[in-house]
Order: structure tokens, then C-alpha cells, then sequence
């Protein structure tokens, strides 16, 4: 199983929608590119619980299962919840969580007995043969869920908006991108992904900064903004569920091919 986050420690960037989006992805396959369906895991590391929302997963009364994972460090029963009729055969599980990971990560803090930055990579490990990939959908901040999940990661996914005070944060990003690979050095950054773009003379700066100079590989494929994909959010879809056609939906569906074209594909058959 490889496990891919996806991180950046600027808010809003579009990290859940790229996370939830290239599972979805992922798990369905591309008939079109005859790229079969894997077997996926998304990991929802944010107390948000947003990608926990677009599964109808999330459940804010009770610890949900990936604040028990970082209080333990283990799966145990019930951790995993299957999403049906996403993908075909249900390729596609779920760990949600929800705001009881903040008193996870006093407790694991408080607990001194244990190794607290391990815990996720132990966790997935006793389940790293059910599936081809863990994405991991992380929140803006580097708490310790955040740490975890670093530590437990094979590759990262770093989703940027080129938006008018994103010049000034580019350099910035590029300082925490060495912060986070500091944590796991194994851990290689699969690339920047330019999100909700939109053509100006401020975006364009900003790519050829970041494609020239930020020293970070940079996916060709952008995704576009459309407003779909905002919408989409109020129905708590992804957005290639919400609108197949619109033109942030077909971009993920390139930048997924772009990926497995790069990365090589885990799927049936095919697993290592
Ligand atoms: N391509 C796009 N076009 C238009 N809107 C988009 C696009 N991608 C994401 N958005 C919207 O931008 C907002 C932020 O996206 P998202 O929640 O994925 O960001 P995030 O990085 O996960 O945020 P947070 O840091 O709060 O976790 C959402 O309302 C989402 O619908
Ligand atoms: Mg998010």
C-alpha cells in the first residue's frame, strides 16, 4: 500500500477536494486510459471532518475512528468504514474523523510511555495488504496527526492556488515543504499541483516562479477553478460526482493519469 498526503500548511487550497478527488479517481479506475479501478483508503486527518462530510461518514458526537488510531496507535475493529456505490465493487473506505482529535493529540502528548510520532504508520501498517493506496487528507497546521501522517507517508501531494498574495507565499511553502520532509527524509515529494486556477497576469508569475525557481516538482496538469466545484461542496460531493463535465472534474481526471503515468499504478493484479 502506498500511502500519498496531501499537505499544505496554507488553508483553502484545495487539499480535501484533491484528496477526495484523486481516492475517488483512483478507486474508479479510467476506462477511457483502460487503467483498472484500485483498492483505496482515505484517511481523513482533519478535525474539520470535511472529507468525512463528502462520504456522509461524519459524525460529530463520538471519537471518531482516526482520533481512536492516534490515541492508540492501532486500527482496531471498526476503524475503517466502507463507502458503497462510489466506485464499482466498493473499492473506496473511509477513516473519518471529527473536532475529538484535538483531545487525541493532548492525550497522545500527555502520554510519555509511547512513541507518539509513530502511531499512524503502525496503524496503517496492519492493514497496508487490504489496499493499494492511503491517501491522506490533512489539515492546514502541523499538529501532531499532522506529524504522524508524515512520518507514515511514501509520497506527498502539495496542492497550491496561484491567488494575488500567493507570490509572497510561495517562498515560504517551499521552507515548509523542507520542515515537512524533514520529518520522514524516505518521503518524496510527488509534486505541486496548481489548483482552482485562473488565467491572470498574477497566476502566470506565479507559475513560471514556481515551475522555475521554487526547486519543487510541478504536475503540467492545473485544475482549473469552477464554480461546480465550490457548488459541489454544499451537497457534500466530490466534484466529479456533482458535475462529471465541468472543467475542474475533468482536470483531476487528467492529473490522475498524469500521476499513475509518473508514479506507476497500484491495482489489481499489479500489487507490490
Ligand atoms: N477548482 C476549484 N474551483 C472552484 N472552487 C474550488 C476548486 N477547488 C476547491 N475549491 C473550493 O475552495 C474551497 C476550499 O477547498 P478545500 O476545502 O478543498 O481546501 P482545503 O485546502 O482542504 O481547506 P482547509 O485548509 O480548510 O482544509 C472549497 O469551497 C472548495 O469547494
Ligand atoms: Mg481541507
Amino acid at each position: 500500500m502506498k500511502i500519498v498526503s496531501v499537505i499544505n500548511l496554507k488553508g483553502g487550497c484545495a487539499k480535501t477536494t484533491t484528496a477526495v478527488s484523486m481516492a475517488e479517481l483512483l478507486a474508479e479506475g479510467d476506462k477511457k486510459r483502460k487503467r483498472p479501478g484500485s483498492r483505496v483508503l482515505l484517511f481523513d486527518n482533519d478535525k474539520q471532518g470535511n472529507a468525512s462530510r463528502m462520504f456522509e461518514v461524519y459524525n460529530r458526537d463520538q471519537e471518531a475512528e482516526a482520533c481512536r488510531i492516534m490515541r492508540t496507535g492501532h486500527m482496531g475493529e471498526n476503524s475503517i468504514r466502507r463507502v458503497s456505490g462510489i466506485a464499482e465493487d466498493e473499492k473506496l473506505d473511509v477513516i473519518p474523523c471529527n473536532y475529538f482529535m484535538e483531545l487525541a493529540e493532548l492525550a497522545v502528548k500527555a502520554d510519555q510511555d509511547h512513541a507518539q510520532h509513530d502511531r499512524y504508520k503502525t496503524a496503517l501498517g496492519e492493514v497496508a495488504g487490504e489496499y493499494d493506496y492511503c491517501i491522506i487528507d490533512n489539515p492546514p497546521d502541523l499538529g501532531m496527526n499532522v506529524i504522524n501522517a508524515m512520518v507514515a507517508t511514501h509520497e506527498i501531494i502539495i496542492p497550491v492556488c496561484l491567488d494575488a498574495y500567493s507570490l509572497d507565499g510561495l517562498e515560504e511553502l517551499v521552507e515548509q515543504i523542507n520542515q515537512v520532509k524533514a520529518l520522514n527524509r524516505k518521503a518524496r515529494i510527488a509534486g505541486v499541483l496548481i489548483t482552482d486556477y485562473e488565467k491572470s497576469d498574477t497566476s502566470e508569475a506565479a507559475e513560471s516562479w514556481l515551475r522555475a525557481k521554487s526547486g519543487c516538482p510541478v504536475f503540467s496538469q492545473k485544475i482549473r477553478h469552477s464554480t461546480k466545484a465550490k457548488d459541489a461542496t454544499f451537497y457534500h460531493q466530490t466534484p466529479t460526482r456533482y458535475s462529471v463535465r465541468s472543467g475542474a472534474a475533468q482536470d483531476y481526471k487528467a492529473f490522475v493519469a498524469e500521476y499513475v503515468q509518473k508514479f506507476g499504478n497500484l491495482a489489481a493484479g499489479e500489487r507490490g
